[in-house]
């Protein structure tokens, strides 16, 4: 496309150059025809034979010369880079009457030849050509030959006009398919960005998948034995209870036991073992149903059945991210305070806004353990208008700054340092939120006032 315009501008540029070389020459046959006119009366008036060869010589030069000028204006001339007539106008003006250029210049032409070749007795102020040339130079000669000048100069002028207005269509071609290089180019670089930040966001939600799974299998494979030893518990309970009661019962019988059997007693401590072995029992049965709470909210976190959206209990997934976040809550100091009111299932997919409480809850216990005591986290929930229900995190720490604020949602966005954060958290959260859920993500806070992420997703109700 380009290439055609360039091709146009030369061409433009080779027709301007034509038609001033048209006007120089059909100007400077003008000045010829007076120059001719002069060196005639000098041929006439001059008595000295050599003097007037002389003159003869330069009047042959010249009117040669006007001759090829004239010949190489109608016909063309590539050496003197004239194309020919190529106007209607000008072919009327050399051809038919009134102005008859061409019958015209050749008869000068003519005149001018034969009182070149005149004897030197004709060459007189009365010779006919001589006369006839004189005549024409001053008057219709020079009145046709300028015609011709102002034709080519008016011609010129309007083709010009038409030239600079092609120019100037061209030059507004060229920029606009320039700006339209350019802001495809800016279409494409921001594609490439897109893609590599989407490309990163399905890695990290990839890793965040492997995780659950890793963590879910873990616990089912721990479910197994815990719940092989919470069963046997009950029997060795039992087992442990009928023995107890027949030793009980052997010692009630036979309270002198013999030497050997009495020292057994006292080295095993039979009385402490008799109230320590059910307390000790008691506390293995809590073991194992505190590891099979922590196994059921394992499996709760990272639910992997996710498919389709299904009923969640928004309080069972704050709680199971509590707990996996225990270890974090308790090294920081941080104290936990849930203020649940009364609300409705959610359709949702469990593990995915577990993940959103995970990283608004994480995000807390980071800006915390950064500032002194007391460090508190309030989780509230609330029903909104029957048609929503409103979960809110809120952290006592040292809040958003406005220019930070109006970035925290944009993927990659990260005020920690590079071991730390990646900038994810929020903008997968808002994903998840807004596309997944069709609810709302906000945030308000104001530096030195803490700060509240709300998430509202619709009930249907
Ligand atoms: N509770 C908060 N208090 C103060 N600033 C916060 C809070 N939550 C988020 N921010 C700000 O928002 C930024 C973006 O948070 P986001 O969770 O998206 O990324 P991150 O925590 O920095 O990294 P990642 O979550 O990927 O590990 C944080 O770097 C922090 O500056
Ligand atoms: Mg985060």
């Amino acid at each position: 496309m380009v290439q055609t315009y360039i091709e146009n501008l030369q061409e433009i540029q080779i027709t301007r150059e034509i038609n001033t070389t048209v006007i120089n020459i059909s100007g400077r046959q003008r000045m010829l025809s007076q120059r001719m006119a002069l060196l005639c009366v000098r041929l006439v008036c001059t008595q000295a034979r050599s003097e007037r060869e002389i003159w003869r010589n330069r009047l042959l030069d010249i009117v040669n010369l006007m001759e090829k000028c004239h010949q190489g204006l109608i016909y063309g001339d590539p050496s003197l880079n004239l194309p020919g007539i190529t106007s209607p106008v000008i072919r009327e003006m050399y051809f038919e009457p009134p102005l008859m250029v061409d019958q015209k210049v050749r008869q000068y032409i003519a005149k001018v030849r034969n009182l070149i070749e005149a004897s030197e007795v004709d060459l007189t102020l009365e010779n006919p050509y001589f006369c006839a040339i004189q005549k024409a130079a001053s008057d219709e000669l020079i009145d046709v030959l300028d015609a011709i000048v102002s034709q080519h100069e008016k011609e010129s002028n309007a083709q010009l006009t038409i030239l600079h207005k092609e120019q100037e269509y061209l030059y507004q071609k060229i920029a606009t398919a320039a700006a339209v290089a350019q802001s495809q180019a800016q279409h494409l670089e921001k594609l490439l960005i897109d893609l590599k930040r989407s490309q990163l966001q399905v890695i990290h939600a990839e890793k965040m998948s492997s995780l659950g799974q890793l963590v879910a299998g873990v616990a089912h494979e721990i479910n197994n034995p815990v719940n092989f030893i919470g069963s046997n518990l009950i029997f060795a309970r039992q087992y442990a209870q009928d023995l107890l009661r027949i030793l009980h019962l052997y010692t009630k019988h036979y309270p002198a036991p013999l030497p050997e059997l009495q020292a057994e007693f006292d080295t095993a401590e039979i009385d402490f073992l008799y109230n320590d072995f059910p307390k000790l029992l008691n506390s293995m049965q809590m073991g194992v149903d505190r590891i099979l709470n922590i196994v059921k909210t394992i499996k709760n976190f990272s639910r992997l059945d996710e498919s389709e959206k299904q009923p969640v209990n928004l309080h069972d997934g704050i709680d199971s991210t509590l707990v996996i976040l225990h270890h974090r809550l308790k090294n920081a100091g941080v104290e936990v305070v849930k203020e649940y009111r009364e609300i409705p299932l959610v359709d949702g997919y469990a593990g995915q806004l577990n993940q959103v409480f995970m990283n608004l809850i994480g995000n807390a216990i980071d800006v915390l353990e950064t500032q002194p005591e007391p460090r508190i986290i309030t989780v509230r929930t609330e029903v909104k208008e029957s048609s929503a229900v409103v979960v809110h995190v809120v952290d006592n720490g040292h809040g958003i700054t406005a220019e930070v604020k109006a970035q925290i949602f944009e993927p990659f966005f990260t005020t920690k340092p590079v071991n730390k954060g990646t900038g994810l958290g929020l903008s997968i959260s808002h994903k998840i939120i807004v596309e997944k859920h069709q609810g709302c993500l906000g945030c308000v806070s104001e530096p030195g006032q803490g700060t509240e992420f709300w998430i509202e997703l619709p009930t249907g109700g």
